[in-house]
């Protein structure tokens, strides 16, 4: 130690200022320090206390490790007060778990916490952060700060480009400025960058083309600039830049073949919507409303929805998918080159050039003149000039035109006037006919050979050192070389760190175990699966915190809600569940409603959770088959959900009490069709981003029925987003038991595979028309899975046990016979033998495809709904290509106005509302 010391003044120095704390802290300064936590908390945490030590034993929510504090849980207590400052002696702490509380003030400084992983403070309310927060973060792989309103403004510190394993970093709505900064595009690990709802402005970096990034929330600020840097980012799973000022085109995006959701609406994107985003094989969800996009209207494949503003303020130039007019086609190829420029994308709207656009003139509908002069155009002269066949005068003269003059301008026979003059242009002129009249002054490079071959101005830094992409032209030489020196001392610094604390770990004879620590990386946070052990765990909540931003316009008002059901009249009532009541109305709008009511008193706290829960689902996800949630209403100590109604009630009312219903029982098609759109539903919900949403209360009532027979998912109120150890929710396991997998039973554990089991039963109960759970039956059949699960090893039996009302033929035996091998499939008793959704989809479509040659789905409806007028049929016909009606939030298929429908209750989970909490929702709605 001596030797170093005398060798290494410099960086003994600097190594002091960062590894001081590091060096001198012990499981004493943690206990003192944990013992300060203990004492702001307001309540103080069950089990912690302000003398004890809190490793032995550890206390509630502390992980510890030979005697250190490793981890700290205390997500969802309600805690007010404020963190001791210093914190950071807690040098062994890996992750960090403090979201959806109360806690206040200053954040301390998480300075130079080097084994820190994982940092939770989401939905809290802390006022700043200080500086050097980030620094010394070496191992940070997740940051997340998301609803943090009070923060005051702050700016992403350079600090942090030393986070290089940062998988997630996510701050929306956490008080965020400045501008993105461009070392996260060379983070490789980087898969969720969430800043949503800051007030961020400046463009995505170019640093980011080819970063694997993929969630991209960026909406809600005043970020600008173009976004073809999406192109190159092939891992784009979803993309949220509405609400900005982004500008021109979309970019070619046929690389990012995972992405399924991109929101660009309110914007100020131009020019035509590339054709290759129809053929993107994952997108489902897509927005572009309120831009200036040209072209042809988008023309997606059934599936994908596009929301209802599609067609608000955009300029397509017609209002249904197909080609535009020639001319139209043309002048947009032409104004393409120019980059889409704004001004030409605001004037150049509809589908006739010779119905007064600018800069271009006409005689007998053809484009005679072009006069596009000193409008600060750049880019290049389109060869697409030339299929304007009657073109005599073509002025471009005065803008910052690049590249060459297209060869094919010769050929415009009756071109009696070219002016390029006073451009940028280069290359060799090509040779006119002699009556025209070609004018290039201005141009000092053409003629010449010059290198420049496209049109593209900018970005001519051609990339700095290693890193991938240049454009992050914004560090100084000087800066640079601070940044060399100081990289360089810290290394060295680091080295003697490590030599210094090895040997005073060996003098007091703890063992500084690197390789476990790496092993706890690999193991902890990245796990999906399911719990680490106890209390190290750390609950993936972040992300649901983030899912309400989208609340904007769906509180309520009370009495809107009072006049639509006729002030809750018992007549409206249409359904009844442990938790409340569902009523029937209809909004000031005309729109019919399921109202669900819950009254505080009847639900736990807990329950609160569910409610915000179930808000927080819905807001985000959006599917034709997921029932929306078209806002909710807090009033006094009542908590009401508001949803599309959906007019022939729940799957188990078709498939059990048809009969007592007055329903005619449901066919196998229409069951396939169900299963497959309850399939597409959960599908859509467990590929969301790479952390899914699992329903975990998958039942027929829980399924929902539109007038054309069409299902659709409801219930959320217990929708997880990642697995989380321990579960919530023991009590209703007991009412949906039958449907609950074996492991989720047993443990409270639950995955993705555990709505495939129950998803199982469902077809189960399809097949059979049994209740999963049958009292009237002998013993040994009472239970369906287990009883199903033996008739299956039999084909031949098979048959005994469909459906009477079924009848099957041949061709429909066959087909209930793959369903319910599938259905023993999907309730393997070992989770990793069920199928995933994905793979339930691909086998039931093509059964239902098998029946679509006779019905498509108005031959369905008919069915069912005797009613329908011409107009309905025409508007769902609408709907399926895309175009919306204002306001709707369903997308996909089903016109919302004709529905007529009932919302089942049973089961209904909303919870009461603790203090503070209509507070926090109004604030949600703030912005
Ligand atoms: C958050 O802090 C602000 C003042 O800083 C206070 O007005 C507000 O009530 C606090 N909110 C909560 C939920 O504690
Ligand atoms: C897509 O990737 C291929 C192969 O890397 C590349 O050649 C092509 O240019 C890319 N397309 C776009 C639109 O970026
Ligand atoms: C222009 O004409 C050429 C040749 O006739 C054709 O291939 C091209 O598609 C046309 N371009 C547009 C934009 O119409
Ligand atoms: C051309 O571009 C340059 C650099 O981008 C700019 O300074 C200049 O004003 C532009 N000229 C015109 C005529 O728009
Ligand atoms: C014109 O183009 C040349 C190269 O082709 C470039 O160096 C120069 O900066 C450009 N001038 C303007 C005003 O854009
Ligand atoms: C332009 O380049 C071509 C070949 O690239 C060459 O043959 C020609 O001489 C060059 N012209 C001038 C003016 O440099």
């Amino acid at each position: 130690m001596r030797e170093s010391k005398r060798l290494l003044r410099l960086p003994l120095f600097i190594f002091i200022i960062f590894f001081s704390l590091s060096i001198t802290s012990t499981s004493a300064d943690d206990a003192s320090v944990m013992q300060k936590l203990a004492k702001v908390l307001n309540p103080t945490p069950k089990g912690w206390s302000t003398n004890s030590d809190p490793c032995s034993p550890s206390w509630p929510g502390v992980g510890c490790k030979s005697g250190r504090v490793i981890s700290i849980n205390l997500q969802s207590l309600s805690l007010s007060g404020s963190l001791p400052s210093d914190l950071n002696t807690l040098s062994e702490l890996q992750s960090l778990a403090l979201q959806r509380n109360q806690l206040s003030g200053d954040l301390p400084t998480l300075s130079s916490l080097s084994n820190l992983q994982t940092v939770y403070l989401d939905n809290n309310n802390f006022t700043t952060i200080p500086q050097a927060f980030f620094s010394g973060l070496t191992s940070l792989t997740t940051f997340s700060i998301n609803q943090n309103r009070q923060l005051a403004s702050w700016v992403i510190p350079d600090d942090l480009s030393n986070s290089a394993s940062l998988a997630q970093f996510e701050a929306s709505n956490a008080g965020v400025t400045g501008t993105i900064p461009s070392f996260f595009g060379r983070f490789s690990s980087l898969r969720d960058l969430r800043l949503s709802y800051n007030n961020l402005s400046g463009g995505i970096p170019s640093s980011f083309s080819g970063s694997l990034i993929q969630n991209l929330w960026l909406n809600n600020q005043q970020l600008s600039g173009p976004i073809d840097v999406l192109g190159s980012m092939t891992q784009l799973s979803q993309v949220w830049l509405q609400a900005n000022a982004f500008s021109g085109p979309i970019p070619d995006l046929s690389n990012c073949t995972s992405l399924f959701d991109l929101q660009l609406r309110d914007n100020q994107l131009t020019g035509v919507i590339p054709n290759s985003i129809y053929d993107l094989p994952k997108l489902v969800n897509v927005s572009f409303g309120n831009n200036m996009l040209q072209g042809p209207y988008p023309g997606f494949k059934p599936g994908v929805n596009v929301s209802d503003s599609a067609n608000s303020k955009n300029n397509f130039c017609n209002s249904n998918p197909g080609p535009c007019d020639s001319r139209v086609t043309v002048l947009l190829e032409v104004e393409g080159a120019f980059g889409y420029p704004a001004k030409l994308a605001s004037l150049w709207t509809g589908n006739d050039p010779c119905s007064g656009w600018s800069f271009v003139s006409c005689q007998n509908s053809n484009v005679e003149r072009l006069n596009i002069a000193n409008q600060q155009l750049g880019g290049i002269i389109s060869p697409a000039i030339a299929n304007l066949t009657s073109l005599k005068v073509l002025i471009l003269s005065g803008n910052n035109l690049t590249g060459s003059i297209p060869e094919s301008l010769t050929n415009l026979s009756q071109l009696q006037t070219i002016d390029v003059s006073n451009n940028n242009l280069t290359g060799k002129i090509p040779v006119f006919p002699q009556s025209v009249n070609v004018i290039t002054t201005g141009n000092p490079f053409l003629g010449s050979n010059s290198t420049s071959g496209g049109g593209n101005s900018g970005s001519g830094s051609s990339g700095s050192g290693s890193s991938s992409g240049g454009g992050s032209s914004g560090i100084s030489k000087s800066t640079r070389n601070i940044i060399i020196i100081a990289a360089v001392v810290c290394v060295f610094a680091l080295v003697i760190a490590y030599v210094f604390v090895r040997r005073l770990r060996k003098s007091k004879q703890i063992p500084l175990n690197r390789v476990e620590t790496m092993k706890l990386t690999a193991v902890g946070p990245s796990s999906n699966g399911g719990t680490t052990s106890g209390q190290t765990s750390i609950g993936n909540s972040g992300h649901s915190d983030v899912q309400v931003f989208e609340s904007g316009s769906l509180i309520i008002s009370i009495q809107d809600l009072r006049q639509g059901t006729d002030n809750f009249n018992n007549a409206n009532i249409v359904g009844r569940g442990g938790f409340g009541v569902v009523y029937k109305g209809k909004l000031p709008d005309g729109r019919l409603i399921a109202v669900k009511r819950m009254e505080s008193s009847a639900v736990s706290s807990k329950g609160m959770n569910e409610f915000q829960a179930e808000i927080a689902v819905l807001t985000k996800v959006r599917h034709r088959h997921l029932v929306a949630l078209l806002g909710y209403c807090i009033n006094g100590n009542e908590n009401l959900l508001v949803y599309e109604y959906m007019p022939q009630g729940t799957l188990g009312q078709h498939l059990f009490d048809w009969r007592e219903n007055n329903y005619e029982a449901l066919t196998w098609k229409q069951r396939l069709t169900i299963a497959l759109d309850v399939g597409r539903g959960i599908e859509y919900l467990h590929s969301l981003a790479q952390k899914s949403f699992i329903h975990r209360d998958l039942k027929p009532s829980n399924i929902l029925l539109g007038d054309d027979m069409r299902a659709k998912v409801s219930d959320f109120g217990l929708v997880k987003l990642a697995p989380e150890g321990k579960s919530c929710v023991e009590t209703r396991l007991a009412g949906t038991f039958g449907y609950l997998a074996p492991e989720y039973a047993a443990t409270g554990r639950v995955t993705t595979k555990s709505d495939v089991y129950s998803f199982g039963v469902i077809l189960m109960e399809m097949v059979t028309g049994r209740k999963v759970l049958d009292e009237s039956q002998p013993d040994e059949r009472t239970h369906l899975v287990p009883w199903f699960r033996r008739v299956l090893i039999n084909k031949d039996n098979i048959r005994k046990v469909v459906d009477p009302s079924l009848d099957p033929d041949e061709e429909t035996f066959e087909s209930i016979l793959k369903v319910a091998e599938l259905a023993g499939y999907c309730t393997s008793r070992e989770s990793h033998q069920r199928p995933d959704m994905g793979h339930v989809v691909n086998i039931l479509s093509p059964l239902v495809e098998l029946w679509k040659p006779s019905s498509s789905r108005e031959d369905e409806g008919s069915n069912n709904s005797p009613h329908r007028s011409l107009s309905q049929v025409l508007r769902q016909w609408q709907a399926n290509e895309g175009t919306f009606g204002e306001g709707t939030s369903i997308l996909g298929g089903d016109p919302y106005h004709h529905r007529t429908i009932s919302l089942d209750a049973t089961q209904t989970s909303i919870p009461s509302k603790p203090s503070g909490f209509a507070d926090s929702f109004d604030s949600m709605d703030g912005r």
